[in-house]
Protein backbone atom coordinates (compact mmCIF):
# COMPACT_ATOMS: atom_id res chain seq x y z
CA UNK A 1 0.00 0.00 0.00
CA UNK A 2 1.22 3.53 -1.01
CA UNK A 3 1.45 6.22 2.28
CA UNK A 4 0.28 9.55 1.93
CA UNK A 5 0.14 12.17 4.40
CA UNK A 6 -1.91 15.77 3.25
CA UNK A 7 0.12 18.74 5.09
CA UNK A 8 -3.06 21.51 5.41
CA UNK A 9 -2.82 24.78 7.12
CA UNK A 10 -5.24 25.09 9.68
CA UNK A 11 -5.27 29.10 10.47
CA UNK A 12 -4.88 31.75 8.28
CA UNK A 13 -1.81 30.92 6.30
CA UNK A 14 1.81 31.09 7.06
CA UNK A 15 1.62 28.28 9.75
CA UNK A 16 4.95 26.71 8.93
CA UNK A 17 3.66 24.07 6.13
CA UNK A 18 6.86 24.61 4.24
CA UNK A 19 9.01 23.74 7.22
CA UNK A 20 6.87 20.60 7.77
CA UNK A 21 6.26 19.80 4.13
CA UNK A 22 10.02 19.63 3.75
CA UNK A 23 10.28 17.83 6.62
CA UNK A 24 8.67 15.02 5.50
CA UNK A 25 9.76 15.95 1.90
CA UNK A 26 13.31 14.22 2.62
CA UNK A 27 11.72 10.35 2.88
CA UNK A 28 8.98 11.15 0.22
CA UNK A 29 8.30 9.93 -3.47
CA UNK A 30 6.66 12.81 -4.60
CA UNK A 31 5.28 15.79 -3.03
CA UNK A 32 2.23 17.56 -4.72
CA UNK A 33 1.04 20.73 -4.55
CA UNK A 34 -3.09 20.75 -5.21
CA UNK A 35 -4.22 24.74 -5.01
CA UNK A 36 -3.11 28.41 -5.04
CA UNK A 37 -0.13 29.82 -6.62
CA UNK A 38 2.26 32.02 -6.01
CA UNK A 39 0.00 33.76 -3.33
CA UNK A 40 1.72 31.19 -0.94
CA UNK A 41 5.28 31.93 0.55
CA UNK A 42 6.72 28.72 2.10
CA UNK A 43 9.94 28.84 4.13
CA UNK A 44 12.61 26.01 4.22
CA UNK A 45 15.13 26.07 6.69
CA UNK A 46 18.41 23.71 6.24
CA UNK A 47 21.75 23.66 6.75
CA UNK A 48 22.07 26.70 7.88
CA UNK A 49 20.30 27.33 4.36
CA UNK A 50 16.65 29.22 4.47
CA UNK A 51 14.75 29.37 0.86
CA UNK A 52 11.53 30.73 0.44
CA UNK A 53 9.29 29.18 -2.26
CA UNK A 54 5.59 30.61 -3.79
CA UNK A 55 4.49 28.15 -6.57
CA UNK A 56 7.48 24.98 -6.52
CA UNK A 57 6.65 22.23 -4.13
CA UNK A 58 8.41 22.14 -0.76
CA UNK A 59 10.34 18.77 -1.79
CA UNK A 60 12.44 20.87 -4.46
CA UNK A 61 15.49 19.97 -2.28
CA UNK A 62 15.37 16.32 -2.94
CA UNK A 63 16.84 15.00 -5.71
CA UNK A 64 14.81 11.64 -5.35
CA UNK A 65 11.46 13.12 -4.77
CA UNK A 66 9.39 13.97 -7.88
CA UNK A 67 7.54 17.27 -7.70
CA UNK A 68 4.23 17.89 -8.73
CA UNK A 69 2.19 21.55 -9.45
CA UNK A 70 -1.31 19.65 -9.76
CA UNK A 71 -4.13 21.04 -12.22
CA UNK A 72 -6.10 22.72 -8.87
CA UNK A 73 -2.88 25.37 -9.18
CA UNK A 74 -2.43 28.90 -10.63
CA UNK A 75 0.63 28.75 -11.99
CA UNK A 76 2.16 32.24 -13.20
CA UNK A 77 4.67 31.14 -15.70
CA UNK A 78 6.85 34.59 -15.17
CA UNK A 79 7.28 33.51 -11.68
CA UNK A 80 7.81 29.91 -11.77
CA UNK A 81 10.88 30.66 -13.92
CA UNK A 82 12.14 33.16 -11.90
CA UNK A 83 12.06 31.03 -9.14
CA UNK A 84 13.85 28.23 -10.62
CA UNK A 85 16.21 30.74 -11.46
CA UNK A 86 16.45 31.74 -7.70
CA UNK A 87 16.93 28.18 -6.64
CA UNK A 88 19.53 27.54 -9.10
CA UNK A 89 21.89 30.70 -8.29
CA UNK A 90 21.64 28.99 -4.18
CA UNK A 91 23.17 25.98 -5.83
CA UNK A 92 19.49 23.81 -6.40
CA UNK A 93 19.98 22.15 -9.33
CA UNK A 94 19.49 18.93 -8.96
CA UNK A 95 15.59 17.93 -8.84
CA UNK A 96 12.91 16.96 -10.63
CA UNK A 97 9.70 19.06 -11.06
CA UNK A 98 6.34 18.44 -13.46
CA UNK A 99 3.39 21.56 -14.17
CA UNK A 100 0.09 19.87 -14.68
CA UNK A 101 -1.10 20.19 -18.61
CA UNK A 102 -4.79 20.60 -16.85
CA UNK A 103 -3.42 23.68 -14.40
CA UNK A 104 -4.60 26.84 -14.98
CA UNK A 105 -2.20 29.80 -16.27
CA UNK A 106 -1.98 33.26 -14.81
CA UNK A 107 -1.57 36.03 -17.41
CA UNK A 108 -0.41 39.47 -17.22
CA UNK A 109 -3.87 41.34 -17.36
CA UNK A 110 -4.69 38.81 -13.93
CA UNK A 111 -2.74 40.85 -11.32
CA UNK A 112 -3.45 44.21 -12.84
CA UNK A 113 -7.13 43.45 -12.66
CA UNK A 114 -6.38 42.03 -8.93
CA UNK A 115 -5.12 45.61 -8.46
CA UNK A 116 -7.87 47.06 -10.06
CA UNK A 117 -10.77 45.64 -7.79
CA UNK A 118 -8.63 46.23 -4.76
CA UNK A 119 -8.57 49.54 -5.57
CA UNK A 120 -12.24 49.50 -6.45
CA UNK A 121 -13.34 48.13 -3.21
CA UNK A 122 -11.62 50.82 -1.22
CA UNK A 123 -11.80 50.14 2.40
CA UNK A 124 -13.78 47.16 2.00
CA UNK A 125 -10.30 45.47 0.12
CA UNK A 126 -9.29 42.20 1.08
CA UNK A 127 -5.72 42.93 0.71
CA UNK A 128 -4.62 40.23 -1.76
CA UNK A 129 -1.03 39.37 -2.88
CA UNK A 130 -2.12 41.12 -5.67
CA UNK A 131 -0.49 37.77 -7.42
CA UNK A 132 -3.84 37.53 -9.79
CA UNK A 133 -5.02 34.70 -8.11
CA UNK A 134 -8.67 35.71 -8.07
CA UNK A 135 -9.08 36.78 -11.45
CA UNK A 136 -6.91 33.56 -12.93
CA UNK A 137 -9.51 31.44 -10.88
CA UNK A 138 -12.58 33.95 -12.52
CA UNK A 139 -11.25 33.34 -15.64
CA UNK A 140 -10.69 29.57 -15.04
CA UNK A 141 -14.47 29.08 -13.99
CA UNK A 142 -15.71 31.37 -16.25
CA UNK A 143 -13.77 29.28 -19.20
CA UNK A 144 -12.38 31.60 -20.66
CA UNK A 145 -8.75 31.07 -19.38
CA UNK A 146 -5.31 29.57 -20.72
CA UNK A 147 -4.15 26.25 -18.80
CA UNK A 148 -0.30 25.50 -18.91
CA UNK A 149 -0.97 22.26 -21.29
CA UNK A 150 -1.90 25.16 -24.06
CA UNK A 151 2.11 26.39 -23.99
CA UNK A 152 2.73 22.99 -25.54
CA UNK A 153 0.15 23.64 -28.69
CA UNK A 154 1.28 26.96 -30.48
CA UNK A 155 -1.68 27.31 -32.43
CA UNK A 156 -4.13 26.44 -30.38
CA UNK A 157 -2.46 28.61 -27.50
CA UNK A 158 -3.44 31.19 -29.93
CA UNK A 159 -7.07 30.74 -30.49
CA UNK A 160 -7.32 30.67 -26.74
CA UNK A 161 -5.29 33.89 -26.35
CA UNK A 162 -7.17 35.77 -29.19
CA UNK A 163 -10.43 34.81 -27.29
CA UNK A 164 -9.64 35.88 -23.95
CA UNK A 165 -8.52 38.66 -24.98
CA UNK A 166 -11.37 39.75 -26.56
CA UNK A 167 -13.02 39.94 -23.18
CA UNK A 168 -10.32 40.84 -21.19
CA UNK A 169 -8.96 44.07 -23.01
CA UNK A 170 -12.64 45.40 -23.20
CA UNK A 171 -12.71 44.42 -19.04
CA UNK A 172 -9.45 46.95 -19.06
CA UNK A 173 -10.69 49.36 -21.39
CA UNK A 174 -14.03 49.87 -19.10
CA UNK A 175 -11.30 50.00 -16.21
CA UNK A 176 -9.43 53.03 -18.16
CA UNK A 177 -6.40 50.36 -17.81
CA UNK A 178 -3.62 49.72 -20.73
CA UNK A 179 -5.02 46.70 -22.75
CA UNK A 180 -2.25 43.55 -23.96
CA UNK A 181 -1.23 43.21 -27.66
CA UNK A 182 -1.98 39.48 -28.78
CA UNK A 183 1.34 39.32 -30.61
CA UNK A 184 3.58 40.58 -27.82
CA UNK A 185 1.84 38.36 -25.22
CA UNK A 186 2.12 35.21 -27.88
CA UNK A 187 5.73 35.53 -28.57
CA UNK A 188 6.43 36.29 -25.00
CA UNK A 189 4.82 32.92 -24.16
CA UNK A 190 6.23 30.77 -26.56
CA UNK A 191 9.86 31.98 -24.76
CA UNK A 192 8.45 30.58 -21.65
CA UNK A 193 7.38 27.24 -23.03
CA UNK A 194 10.72 26.66 -24.43
CA UNK A 195 11.55 26.58 -20.54
CA UNK A 196 8.84 24.49 -18.86
CA UNK A 197 7.75 22.85 -21.89
CA UNK A 198 9.55 19.72 -20.90
CA UNK A 199 7.93 20.16 -17.31
CA UNK A 200 4.37 20.31 -18.42
CA UNK A 201 2.89 17.18 -18.75
CA UNK A 202 -0.21 14.99 -17.42
CA UNK A 203 0.56 15.14 -13.88
CA UNK A 204 -2.85 13.32 -12.53
CA UNK A 205 -1.23 10.00 -14.54
CA UNK A 206 1.82 10.79 -12.66
CA UNK A 207 0.52 11.25 -9.09
CA UNK A 208 -2.12 7.67 -9.94
CA UNK A 209 0.86 5.77 -11.22
CA UNK A 210 2.77 6.64 -7.37
CA UNK A 211 -0.34 5.80 -5.60
CA UNK A 212 -0.79 2.23 -7.10
CA UNK A 213 2.98 1.43 -6.75
CA UNK A 214 3.36 -0.26 -3.59
CA UNK A 215 5.75 1.55 -0.92
CA UNK A 216 5.42 4.67 -2.72
CA UNK A 217 5.23 7.91 -0.36
CA UNK A 218 3.06 10.70 -1.54
CA UNK A 219 2.66 13.90 0.48
CA UNK A 220 0.20 16.46 -0.59
CA UNK A 221 1.28 20.37 0.30
CA UNK A 222 -1.68 23.05 0.77
CA UNK A 223 -1.01 26.53 0.66
CA UNK A 224 -2.81 29.32 2.27
CA UNK A 225 -4.87 28.33 5.70
CA UNK A 226 -8.50 26.68 6.01
CA UNK A 227 -9.91 29.95 7.45
CA UNK A 228 -8.83 31.20 4.05
CA UNK A 229 -10.56 28.55 1.77
CA UNK A 230 -13.48 30.03 -0.64
CA UNK A 231 -16.00 27.80 0.31
CA UNK A 232 -15.49 27.24 4.43
CA UNK A 233 -13.46 30.57 5.29
CA UNK A 234 -14.53 33.83 6.36
CA UNK A 235 -15.52 35.32 2.76
CA UNK A 236 -15.01 37.45 1.27
CA UNK A 237 -11.93 37.86 3.22
CA UNK A 238 -10.11 34.64 1.58
CA UNK A 239 -8.14 33.18 -1.16
CA UNK A 240 -9.84 32.12 -4.10
CA UNK A 241 -9.00 28.21 -3.94
CA UNK A 242 -9.99 25.50 -0.89
CA UNK A 243 -7.03 24.70 0.95
CA UNK A 244 -8.51 21.99 2.79
CA UNK A 245 -8.13 18.41 2.40
CA UNK A 246 -10.85 17.64 0.95
CA UNK A 247 -9.62 19.41 -2.39
CA UNK A 248 -6.65 17.05 -2.96
CA UNK A 249 -8.58 14.75 -5.11
CA UNK A 250 -9.93 17.54 -7.56
CA UNK A 251 -6.79 19.62 -7.00
CA UNK A 252 -4.03 16.70 -7.59
CA UNK A 253 -6.68 14.69 -10.18
CA UNK A 254 -7.08 11.43 -8.10
CA UNK A 255 -9.51 9.56 -5.85
CA UNK A 256 -10.92 10.61 -2.50
CA UNK A 257 -9.62 7.20 -1.40
CA UNK A 258 -6.00 8.18 -1.08
CA UNK A 259 -6.49 11.24 1.61
CA UNK A 260 -6.37 9.36 4.42
CA UNK A 261 -4.51 11.07 6.64
CA UNK A 262 -3.99 14.91 7.36
CA UNK A 263 -1.75 16.79 9.18
CA UNK A 264 -2.94 20.19 10.78
CA UNK A 265 -0.06 23.12 10.43
CA UNK A 266 -1.09 25.55 13.31
CA UNK A 267 0.90 28.84 15.28
CA UNK A 268 0.36 28.11 18.59
CA UNK A 269 -0.66 31.38 18.72
CA UNK A 270 -2.58 33.12 15.20
CA UNK A 271 -1.49 35.37 12.41
CA UNK A 272 -3.42 36.49 9.61
CA UNK A 273 -2.47 38.85 6.90
CA UNK A 274 -4.65 41.32 5.00
CA UNK A 275 -8.57 42.36 5.89
CA UNK A 276 -11.48 40.24 7.81
CA UNK A 277 -12.76 39.34 11.34
CA UNK A 278 -9.98 37.84 13.43
CA UNK A 279 -11.80 37.19 17.27
CA UNK A 280 -8.40 36.81 18.76
CA UNK A 281 -6.40 39.61 17.36
CA UNK A 282 -3.78 41.18 19.93
CA UNK A 283 -3.24 45.28 19.71
CA UNK A 284 -0.76 45.56 22.70
CA UNK A 285 2.59 44.83 23.15
CA UNK A 286 2.21 41.85 23.45
CA UNK A 287 1.05 41.25 20.36
CA UNK A 288 4.03 43.61 18.91
CA UNK A 289 6.71 41.35 21.34
CA UNK A 290 5.54 37.98 19.37
CA UNK A 291 5.29 39.74 16.07
CA UNK A 292 8.91 40.62 16.57
CA UNK A 293 10.46 37.36 18.48
CA UNK A 294 8.22 35.46 15.45
CA UNK A 295 9.69 37.61 12.56
CA UNK A 296 5.46 38.12 11.79
CA UNK A 297 6.07 39.47 8.46
CA UNK A 298 5.08 38.05 5.57
CA UNK A 299 7.26 36.07 3.00
CA UNK A 300 5.39 37.51 -0.45
CA UNK A 301 4.30 40.58 0.24
CA UNK A 302 6.44 41.69 3.62
CA UNK A 303 3.48 43.20 5.45
CA UNK A 304 3.38 42.70 9.53
CA UNK A 305 0.94 40.18 10.31
CA UNK A 306 -2.00 40.53 12.50
CA UNK A 307 -1.18 38.94 15.70
CA UNK A 308 -3.69 37.06 18.20
CA UNK A 309 -4.16 34.21 20.81
CA UNK A 310 -4.65 30.60 19.84
CA UNK A 311 -8.19 29.94 18.69
CA UNK A 312 -9.41 26.53 19.56
CA UNK A 313 -12.60 27.55 18.37
CA UNK A 314 -11.21 28.48 14.34
CA UNK A 315 -8.59 24.99 16.04
CA UNK A 316 -12.13 22.30 15.99
CA UNK A 317 -13.90 23.98 13.05
CA UNK A 318 -10.69 22.93 10.78
CA UNK A 319 -9.79 19.51 12.70
CA UNK A 320 -13.08 18.61 11.63
CA UNK A 321 -13.04 20.41 7.81
CA UNK A 322 -9.55 18.98 7.41
CA UNK A 323 -10.46 15.27 8.96
CA UNK A 324 -7.65 15.92 10.48
CA UNK A 325 -5.31 13.17 12.43
CA UNK A 326 -2.90 15.23 14.50
CA UNK A 327 -1.36 18.83 14.89
CA UNK A 328 2.14 20.15 14.09
CA UNK A 329 2.40 23.08 16.68
CA UNK A 330 4.35 25.61 15.11
CA UNK A 331 6.50 28.43 16.52
CA UNK A 332 6.07 27.25 20.05
CA UNK A 333 9.59 28.69 20.94
CA UNK A 334 8.08 32.20 20.52
CA UNK A 335 6.03 32.09 23.35
CA UNK A 336 8.53 31.82 25.88
CA UNK A 337 8.85 34.85 27.86
CA UNK A 338 5.05 35.60 28.62
CA UNK A 339 3.94 35.39 32.41
CA UNK A 340 0.29 33.87 31.35
CA UNK A 341 -0.70 32.84 27.49
CA UNK A 342 -4.18 32.75 26.61
CA UNK A 343 -6.44 30.06 24.70
CA UNK A 344 -9.78 30.79 23.24
CA UNK A 345 -12.64 28.18 23.92
CA UNK A 346 -15.55 29.63 22.63
CA UNK A 347 -16.94 32.94 21.15
CA UNK A 348 -19.71 35.06 22.74
CA UNK A 349 -22.06 36.16 20.28
CA UNK A 350 -24.58 38.93 21.03
CA UNK A 351 -23.89 37.18 24.83
CA UNK A 352 -24.07 33.85 24.15
CA UNK A 353 -21.55 31.32 24.45
CA UNK A 354 -21.16 29.37 20.68
CA UNK A 355 -18.45 26.68 20.14
CA UNK A 356 -17.85 26.78 16.63
CA UNK A 357 -17.62 29.49 14.29
CA UNK A 358 -20.78 31.12 13.06
CA UNK A 359 -21.04 31.07 9.27
CA UNK A 360 -21.72 34.36 8.28
CA UNK A 361 -18.79 37.33 8.61
CA UNK A 362 -21.29 39.34 9.93
CA UNK A 363 -21.89 37.24 13.21
CA UNK A 364 -17.97 36.63 13.27
CA UNK A 365 -17.47 40.14 12.64
CA UNK A 366 -19.11 40.77 16.28
CA UNK A 367 -17.98 37.28 18.11
CA UNK A 368 -15.95 37.87 21.55
CA UNK A 369 -13.18 35.26 22.47
CA UNK A 370 -13.76 33.77 25.61
CA UNK A 371 -10.52 32.74 26.68
CA UNK A 372 -8.87 30.29 29.32
CA UNK A 373 -5.37 31.22 30.99
CA UNK A 374 -2.05 29.12 31.38
CA UNK A 375 1.12 30.34 32.83
CA UNK A 376 4.37 30.29 30.34
CA UNK A 377 7.35 29.94 30.97
CA UNK A 378 10.82 31.59 30.57
CA UNK A 379 13.17 28.89 29.08
CA UNK A 380 14.33 28.70 25.84
CA UNK A 381 13.14 25.65 24.10
CA UNK A 382 14.73 26.37 20.57
CA UNK A 383 17.26 22.96 21.16
CA UNK A 384 14.93 20.68 22.64
CA UNK A 385 14.14 17.43 21.01
CA UNK A 386 12.18 15.82 23.24
CA UNK A 387 8.73 16.12 24.23
CA UNK A 388 9.46 14.98 27.74
CA UNK A 389 12.62 17.71 28.41
CA UNK A 390 10.01 20.88 27.80
CA UNK A 391 9.38 23.02 30.66
CA UNK A 392 6.01 21.75 32.70
CA UNK A 393 4.21 24.59 31.74
CA UNK A 394 4.88 24.77 28.13
CA UNK A 395 3.93 20.76 27.94
CA UNK A 396 0.87 21.57 29.99
CA UNK A 397 0.00 24.12 27.11
CA UNK A 398 0.29 21.76 24.23
CA UNK A 399 -1.92 19.25 26.07
CA UNK A 400 -4.31 21.85 26.85
CA UNK A 401 -4.63 22.44 22.84
CA UNK A 402 -5.04 19.08 22.24
CA UNK A 403 -7.81 19.02 25.10
CA UNK A 404 -9.46 22.22 23.45
CA UNK A 405 -9.52 21.23 20.35
CA UNK A 406 -10.13 17.55 20.51
CA UNK A 407 -6.82 16.54 18.23
CA UNK A 408 -3.84 14.96 19.02
CA UNK A 409 -0.16 16.81 19.05
CA UNK A 410 1.55 14.91 16.77
CA UNK A 411 4.31 16.90 16.25
CA UNK A 412 5.97 20.27 17.89
CA UNK A 413 8.38 23.10 16.31
CA UNK A 414 11.00 25.02 18.42
CA UNK A 415 12.40 26.98 15.31
CA UNK A 416 12.87 27.25 11.69
CA UNK A 417 15.20 24.55 10.98
CA UNK A 418 14.29 21.38 10.29
CA UNK A 419 16.57 20.11 12.84
CA UNK A 420 14.50 21.65 15.46
CA UNK A 421 11.44 19.62 15.65
CA UNK A 422 9.70 17.63 18.01
CA UNK A 423 8.20 13.82 17.05
CA UNK A 424 5.31 13.28 19.63
CA UNK A 425 3.33 11.19 18.16
CA UNK A 426 5.43 8.26 17.28
CA UNK A 427 2.81 7.31 14.98
CA UNK A 428 4.05 9.80 12.56
CA UNK A 429 7.76 8.56 12.08
CA UNK A 430 5.52 5.92 9.82
CA UNK A 431 5.09 7.92 6.75
P1 LIG B 1 3.92 28.66 5.38
O1 LIG B 1 3.38 29.64 4.40
O2 LIG B 1 2.83 27.94 6.10
O3 LIG B 1 4.91 27.71 4.78
O4 LIG B 1 4.69 29.50 6.49
P2 LIG B 1 5.70 30.72 6.22
O5 LIG B 1 6.97 30.17 5.71
O6 LIG B 1 5.04 31.77 5.41
O7 LIG B 1 5.84 31.32 7.67
C1 LIG B 1 6.35 30.59 8.73
C2 LIG B 1 7.57 31.32 9.27
O8 LIG B 1 7.91 30.81 10.54
C3 LIG B 1 8.80 31.14 8.42
O9 LIG B 1 9.60 32.29 8.51
C4 LIG B 1 9.51 29.97 9.08
O10 LIG B 1 10.91 29.92 8.84
C5 LIG B 1 9.21 30.23 10.51
N1 LIG B 1 9.12 29.06 11.38
C6 LIG B 1 8.57 27.85 11.10
N2 LIG B 1 8.55 27.08 12.20
C7 LIG B 1 9.08 27.83 13.19
C8 LIG B 1 9.29 27.61 14.59
O11 LIG B 1 8.97 26.58 15.14
N3 LIG B 1 9.84 28.63 15.30
C9 LIG B 1 10.19 29.81 14.73
N4 LIG B 1 10.72 30.74 15.51
N5 LIG B 1 10.00 30.05 13.42
C10 LIG B 1 9.45 29.08 12.67
P1 LIG C 1 0.79 30.60 2.52
O1 LIG C 1 0.67 29.39 1.62
C1 LIG C 1 -1.12 34.03 4.34
C2 LIG C 1 -4.24 36.00 2.00
C3 LIG C 1 -3.93 37.41 1.55
C4 LIG C 1 -5.33 37.99 1.54
C5 LIG C 1 -6.17 36.83 1.02
C6 LIG C 1 -6.43 36.86 -0.47
O2 LIG C 1 2.14 31.20 2.53
O3 LIG C 1 0.25 30.29 3.88
P2 LIG C 1 -4.97 36.30 -2.62
O4 LIG C 1 -3.72 36.93 -3.13
O5 LIG C 1 -4.85 34.85 -2.36
O6 LIG C 1 -6.16 36.63 -3.46
O7 LIG C 1 -5.22 37.03 -1.19
O8 LIG C 1 -5.46 35.66 1.35
N1 LIG C 1 -3.23 35.00 1.62
C7 LIG C 1 -2.35 34.48 2.46
N2 LIG C 1 -2.09 34.77 3.75
N3 LIG C 1 -0.44 33.05 3.72
C8 LIG C 1 -0.71 32.74 2.43
O9 LIG C 1 -0.14 31.69 1.81
C9 LIG C 1 -1.67 33.50 1.73
N4 LIG C 1 -2.14 33.48 0.47
C10 LIG C 1 -3.10 34.39 0.42
O10 LIG C 1 -3.09 38.07 2.48
O11 LIG C 1 -5.75 38.27 2.85
MG1 LIG D 1 3.55 31.67 3.92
Amino acid sequence: MSETLVVVGSQWGDEGKGKITDYFATRADMVVRYQGGNNAGHTVVFGGNKYSLQSIPSGIFNPKTVNVMGNGMVVNPVSVIAELEKLHDRGITDYQLFISTRAAMVMPWHSVLDGAYEAGLGNALIGTTKKGIGPAYSDKYSRIGLRMGDLLEPDYFRERLDAALAVKNRELEMLGLPTFDPQQVFDQYMELAKVLGPMITDTSRMVNDALNTPDKRVLFEGAQGMMLCIEHGTYPYVTSSSPSASSVPVGAGIAPKWVRNAIGVAKAYCTRVGSGPFPTELFDEIGDGIRERGHEYGTVTGRPRRIGWFDAVVGRYTAELGGLSHWAVMLLDVLSGLDTIKICVAYDLDGKQIQSPPSTIASLARCKPVYIEMPGWTEDITGIKEFDKLPENAKAYVRKLEEVTGVPVGMISVGPDREQTIIVDPELNNF
